[in-house]
């Protein structure tokens, strides 16, 4: 029998998240709590924290989702969890919840791929938003967030081509610490994004890394540096030119973004993309993406925001295609915090 209905779970990093998704690929209920008030005064997510506020958060939003779309357990078919990568303290209150439900109301349980669920992000219907019809793989798929930087070759469900990647910090990274320098909050990507709106691109020369021909990987460690000593040296800028800073930094990840987009879709032979993670609700490169896809001939995805950053609906969408398709993770389920070498997501 198909499963019609999912209740998913996402506690990766420090955004609580649960969701109903269907077999239509509608999200029947989200609701995603974040964390940034807590981690905040401390400029970065601190782990044991992040899983302390999941504890409390997790069981009181299942209820909530459950009652806010009028759905009872005994609709739904199967349970679906965020199994890795991610903090094993966070990945472990997600896992261990998902289980218990699935024991208590004896539904079955998927483990999902936190990377794999940003990456089909685009094929949910969600609000106004919904993708063309006709929007299928193959297609290559940015997943950009904090954590994360990478370039897939997406095939088909399950098959994944790693084609590019970050060698070093990712470009939510790059924002962040950046941000916390010149003195913004954390998480520091959307005020560059707010603040750059008033800026000029051209003020400061930010180095693109990796730009030799051919190149799909990523470095913003170069980016970094080169931020930290411009305003080490003048400190004074930080304040007289916040604008054109914001402006001029952003530009940079953004050029590295649409010209390794390029590449890929060159690499992979699509005319399809998708970009997914924190890092895609950034105007600027929302802008730049659509004019480059217009001018390419591309069909370019970006999901709403609440779809971008991290959430249950990504993850309910996979462990419906897998339940789907038979799979089926044991009430042994692990979380695990890292990828294998050999796995691409
Ligand atoms: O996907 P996400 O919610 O969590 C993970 O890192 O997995 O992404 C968070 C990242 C942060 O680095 C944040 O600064 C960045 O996404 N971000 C943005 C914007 N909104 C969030 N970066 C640039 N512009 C934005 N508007
Ligand atoms: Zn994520």
């Amino acid at each position: 029998m198909p499963f019609d209905l999912v209740l998913a779970i996402e506690t990766s990093c420090d955004d609580t998240s649960v969701a109903l998704v269907n077999s239509s690929r509608e999200v029947v209920g989200l609701r995603s709590v974040s964390q940034d008030d807590v981690h905040a005064p401390f400029g970065g997510v601190i782990p044991e924290l992040a899983c302390r506020n999941h504890t409390m958060k997790l069981l009181p939003l299942v209820n909530e989702v459950l009652s806010q779309a009028g759905v009872e357990w005994d609709s739904i078919d199967g349970i679906a969890v965020t199994v890795k990568p991610g903090l094993i303290g966070s990945l472990l209150v997600g896992v261990t919840t998902a289980k218990t439900l699935a024991f208590i109301y004896d539904k079955p349980l998927i483990g999902v791929n936190h990377i794999e669920g940003h990456i089909h992000a685009p094929f949910l219907k969600f609000g106004e938003y919904s993708p063309p019809a006709d929007f299928d793989y193959p297609f290559v798929g940015l997943c950009v967030s904090g954590g994360h930087t990478s370039l897939y070759h997406v095939k088909s469900l399950g098959k994944y081509e790693l084609i590019g990647r970050t060698l070093d910090d990712a470009a939510g990274e790059a924002f962040d610490k950046f941000g916390k320098q010149i003195g913004l909050g954390y998480p520091a990507g959307r005020h560059i994004d707010d603040l750059a709106k008033g800026g000029n691109v051209a003020a400061f020369d930010f180095p693109r890394a990796m730009m030799k021909k051919g190149d799909l990987n990523f470095s913003f460690s170069g980016l970094k540096t080169s931020g930290s000593m411009l305003v080490k040296k003048d400190p004074s800028i930080a304040e007289s030119s916040k604008s054109d800073l914001c402006a001029s930094y952003q530009e940079a990840i953004v050029d590295v973004l649409v010209e390794k987009l390029q590449r890929g879709v060159v690499a992979a032979g699509v005319k399809r993309v998708v970009v997914t993670g924190g890092v895609s609700a950034n105007s600027r490169l929302r802008l730049r993406l659509e004019a480059w896809a217009l001018a390419e001939g591309i069909v370019c995805l970006v999901p709403p925001i609440q779809l971008c950053t991290d959430n249950a609906a990504m993850i309910g969408l996979v462990g419906l295609l897998r339940l789907n398709i038979g799979e089926r993770s044991k009430l042994t389920l692990s979380p695990e915090a890292y990828l294998k070498v050999s796995e691409l997501v």
